[in-house]
Formats: structure tokens, C-alpha cells, sequence
């Protein structure tokens, strides 16, 4: 087991009509006024922007709203947010959506507190020294955002998607409803399970040999989503399914699953950003479209990790005489998965069909022009990086 550092200082209210206590939360925050922060409009036709409202009026709390927030969120609302905060002295951020809201909302946080363009923050050119305090209503589950360390911002100019990770900016409270999430497409909900299982996985692949106890959490919570995942397929309004997939999301993303594995592969991760700026595509599904290329691509380095994934998550029969052969199973396996949940398994699939120069493109992007490589399971270059975007076409 690898040394780490495990830190969730993100209170938890999980259950039904968990929103009515946001007004007591932000109260406790001892904030002079807070932002309310949205998206594009499900939290108002819902009605729970509405119960937001009330619940910080009954604890007298003053408060201004921004909405419009969109996935992939863009680096010009946080800069509009972070102008209304200045101009309304705003102590504390309350975001009400998904990743997109909280990412953007953690971005506000993080300009207002630093005397630098906020950018340069997530372009690595500057580093945090703090960020003003943010707090969630979670709608999807999905990113995990509300209890991890990081925001992932789009700027516009160059579609440029990238992330900024510090300890500054995680929740200081997560409200979490699973009922809130009942309204979400079916494509959402596909999507928000995949990047859960995907947050899980960017950890189970890791070349560590000795971490049981945090292999039996990561099996038993991908076989969790994947099973409650099949059952919102046709039951949106099943609550412990729902309630199931959302409290995964945010152990998948609070460090748990990584506890001694090392900090994570996260080349899936790094090869969806990039087709997320460029292509504007659901996060999830752009997972599901890459990681079964880049399986493929890696299995090689230590096919007994991917063996163990075939069979203890995927129910793949062992087969002690050929080990390549069920890691493969397990790849496919999880393809059949994907497509069960009508995710996509392809870029194609995905609903984009790049040229030749736009797979250069994408790996240029990925790999900061060709200046870094990407993953720990095996390091990949810019040349693996455009094979892979290849293989995914
Ligand atoms: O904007 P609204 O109208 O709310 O619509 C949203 C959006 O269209 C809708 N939605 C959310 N809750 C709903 C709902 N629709 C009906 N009923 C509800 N209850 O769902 C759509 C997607 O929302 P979004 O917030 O974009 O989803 P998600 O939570 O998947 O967030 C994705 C973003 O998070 C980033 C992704 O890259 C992407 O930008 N990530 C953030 C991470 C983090 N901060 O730790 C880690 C992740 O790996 C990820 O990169
Ligand atoms: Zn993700």
C-alpha cells in the first residue's frame, strides 16, 4: 500500500427533503451574503431554486442569484460571477446543480481570493493561496465535485478545458437529495453513472499490488452503480437506486477509492477534457466513448489488474490458462455495459466524427503541446495519445 493523505472535510446532509436545512448550513457559515449560483433552468422549473430562496429568507439570510451556468461551464460567467460578488460584497458561494454549477461556482470562489487572472490559475501559471467558501445542492449525481478538491472550467478562447485542484476549495457542505435528481434525462443519468464508475476506475488501475481493503470498496461500489445504474434505465423514480448512484458519486470522487493505489491514472480523464472542449460533449458519455481504447491500448502493462477487474467487478469466469483473453472479456464486458445504458462506445458513437486533423489536434491539445505525458498505469505520449484517439474514432 502506497503512502496518502485522506481529507473530506465536506459535511454530508444526504436524504429526502435534505434541502429545506440549506438556510441553517449557510447560517452556520457566519457569511454576510452569499451568491446563489445555477444552471440553465432545471433548479427554477423544478421549483427548488424556489425552496432555496425560502429556506435562506426564513434564516434571514442576504443573498443575490446568478444562473445560466452550462456544461462544460465557460470561464466568462465566472468572470461575470466574480464582478457581481465584488460588486455585492458576496462572502459565500451556495451552488445549486451538478459538477457544471459547483466547478463554477468553486472558480468564483477561487477569483475572488486571488490578485490574478483566475485562469491563469487553472493554466498552472499561478497558484491558489485560497478562495472564497463554497457551499452544494447537489441535482445530478455525476462529477463528485461536491466532495472533491477539484473545478474544471472551459475557456472559450481556444476551447481549452482544464482543472485546478487544491483542498481550498472543497464543499463545506453537500446537500444531497436523491429525489432532487428524478427529473434528469435518461442520457444524464447514463452519463452522471459513467464518470462515477470512471472516477472509481481512473483509481482501480494502478500498478500498486497490495491494497485489499481498497479493491473490495472500489469493486463492490462499481458493481453498486452498475447494477442501480441498469434499474434507472426504465425506473427514474426508484429512490434507493437513486439514492445508491448519488452517494457513490461522492465516495467515488472524495479520495476513498484511491487510498493507497497512488493518485490515480486519470488518462481517460485527460482524453475527455480535451474532446469536451473541443466537441461540447456530455462528460460521461465522452468517458465511455475513450476508455475502452484506452484499455485496450494499456492492458499490456499489467494484464493481472485488468483480469481482476474481468472478474471480481464485471463477472467474467476465470480462466487461469489465459489471462489476456478474460482482461479482454472484461473490456468488452464493460462495453456491453455502456451499451445497455445506451452510452456510447466510440467517438462516433458519441455523435462527432472527426477528421484526420482534429485527432491531431485533440492529442496536441492533450498532451500541452506536446510537453507532458498523460496517465501512471503507463505513461502515454503524444504519439500513444493520437493512437488512442484513433482506436476510439
Ligand atoms: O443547467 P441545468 O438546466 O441544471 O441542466 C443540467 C445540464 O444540462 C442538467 N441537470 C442537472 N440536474 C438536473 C438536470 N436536469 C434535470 N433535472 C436535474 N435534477 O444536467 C445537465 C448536465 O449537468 P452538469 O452539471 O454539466 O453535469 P455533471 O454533474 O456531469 O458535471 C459535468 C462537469 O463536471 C466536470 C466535467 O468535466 C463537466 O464539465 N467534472 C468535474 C469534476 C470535479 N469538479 O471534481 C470531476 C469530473 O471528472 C468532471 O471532469
Ligand atoms: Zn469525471
Amino acid at each position: 500500500m502506497l503512502n496518502f493523505e485522506y481529507y473530506t472535510p465536506t459535511k454530508v446532509v444526504f436524504g429526502k427533503n435534505a434541502e429545506a436545512q440549506v438556510g441553517k448550513l449557510v447560517k452556520e457559515q457566519n457569511c454576510k451574503k452569499v451568491l446563489v449560483h445555477y444552471g440553465s433552468g432545471s433548479a427554477k422549473r423544478s421549483g427548488l431554486l424556489d425552496r432555496i430562496f425560502d429556506s435562506l429568507r426564513a434564516e434571514g439570510i442576504d443573498f443575490v442569484s446568478l444562473g445560466g451556468v452550462v456544461p462544460n461551464p465557460r470561464l466568462s460567467k465566472v468572470y461575470e460571477g466574480i464582478d457581481l460578488c465584488r460588486k455585492e460584497n458576496v462572502d459565500f458561494i451556495l451552488a445549486v446543480g451538478g459538477g457544471s454549477v459547483l466547478d463554477s461556482a468553486k472558480a468564483i470562489g477561487y477569483g475572488l481570493e486571488n490578485d490574478c487572472d483566475v485562469w491563469d490559475l487553472y493554466m498552472n501559471k499561478a497558484k491558489p493561496t485560497g478562495a472564497t467558501p463554497v457551499g452544494a445542492v447537489l441535482t445530478i449525481a455525476a462529477a463528485g465535485s461536491e466532495m472533491s478538491n477539484s473545478s474544471v472550467i472551459t475557456n472559450e478562447d481556444g476551447w481549452l478545458k482544464r482543472s485546478c485542484n487544491t483542498d481550498y476549495i472543497r464543499c463545506k457542505f453537500a446537500v444531497m437529495n436523491p429525489e432532487l435528481t428524478y427529473t434528469l434525462p435518461k442520457y444524464q443519468t447514463a452519463s452522471g453513472c459513467t464518470d462515477i464508475l470512471m472516477h472509481t476506475m481512473e483509481r482501480f488501475f494502478s500498478l500498486e499490488k497490495h491494497t485489499e481493503l481498497t479493491d473490495r470498496i472500489s469493486e463492490s461500489l462499481m458493481r453498486t452503480v452498475m447494477r442501480n445504474a441498469k434499474i434507472l434505465m426504465t425506473q427514474p423514480e426508484n429512490y434507493d437506486a437513486r439514492a445508491e448512484v448519488m452517494w457513490a458519486g461522492s465516495l467515488s470522487h472524495n479520495g476513498l477509492t484511491g487510498c493507497g493505489t497512488g493518485g490515480g491514472d486519470w488518462a481517460p480523464h485527460q482524453l475527455e477534457h480535451e474532446l469536451g472542449g473541443m466537441f461540447d460533449v456530455a462528460h460521461g458519455a465522452g468517458l465511455a466513448a475513450v476508455w475502452g481504447s484506452w484499455a485496450r491500448y494499456v492492458y499490456h502493462t499489467d494484464v493481472s489488474r485488468f483480469v481482476q477487474f474481468a472478474v471480481n467487478v464485471m463477472g467474467v469466469t476465470n480462466d487461469f490458462r489465459d489471462p489476456e483473453g478474460v482482461a479482454l472479456a472484461g473490456i468488452e464486458a464493460m462495453e456491453k455495459f455502456y451499451h445497455e445504458i445506451e452510452m456510447p462506445i466510440s467517438i462516433h458513437e458519441l455523435g462527432v466524427d472527426v477528421t484526420d486533423e482534429q485527432i491531431k489536434e485533440l492529442a496536441y491539445k492533450c498532451s500541452f503541446e506536446n510537453t507532458r505525458t498523460i496517465g501512471q498505469f503507463q505513461k502515454l505520449n503524444l504519439q500513444d495519445i493520437e493512437k488512442i484517439y484513433e482506436m476510439a474514432r
